[in-house]
């Protein structure tokens, strides 16, 4: 079965260190977009203090991880990264389904999700997932950006 060769489980403070180089391997075709690598040891721990980590091993080593974070009756997800070496097999897929269900038990009714707008190969990914564009929105453009750049507001309803 698609994703049942990795061990899921969720991050705590000692997986911080680990987290940097997978999210920012996964994201580095942004550097095209972006001077900046997409995330560092002090945003990651923030991150683990506000929301969630889910984390897929193979053989005790990261092979993927989603951000999830509750708002209220929204849940949301970010950060979606599977290490190069293992996307294309599902595990992608997996991961959004664990954030949709801890948001949906946590008593969430909709999953969202932001979706750079440069990033166009994303939302048929996505919709496959059973997402839809809900709406755009529109950011300060950060002093590292290269290009002017917003987001794609991205919903599933938690049934
Ligand atoms: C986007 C990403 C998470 C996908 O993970 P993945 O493990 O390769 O994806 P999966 O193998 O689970 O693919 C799930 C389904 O989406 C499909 N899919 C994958 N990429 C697609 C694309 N660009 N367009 C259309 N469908 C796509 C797959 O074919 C698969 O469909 P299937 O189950 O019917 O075969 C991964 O490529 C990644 O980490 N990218 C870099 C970081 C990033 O961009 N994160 C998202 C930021 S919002």
């Amino acid at each position: 079965m698609a994703g049942s060769e990795f061990n899921y489980r969720m991050a705590n403070e000692s997986d911080a260190e680990a987290l940097v180089p997978l999210i920012n391997h996964a994201f580095e075709m942004e550097l095209q977009y972006f001077d900046s690598e997409r995330i560092d040891l002090a945003q990651t721990r923030e991150h683990l203090k506000k929301g969630t980590i889910l984390l897929a091993e193979s053989d005790g080593r990261l092979a993927g991880c989603n951000y999830v974070e509750l708002r209220g009756e929204i849940g949301y997800f970010g950060l979606l990264s599977v290490d190069p070496v293992w996307q294309g097999r599902g595990l992608g897929r997996k991961l959004v389904e664990q954030a949709e269900g801890f948001c949906r038990e946590a008593g969430c009714c909709v999953m969202q999700i932001r979706v750079l707008n440069h990033r166009t190969e994303l939302p048929p990914f996505y919709e496959k997932l059973g997402y839809s564009a809900a709406r755009v929105e529109e950011v300060e453009q950060v002093p590292f950006a290269r290009v002017p750049y917003h987001f794609l507001i991205m919903e599933k309803p938690l049934l």
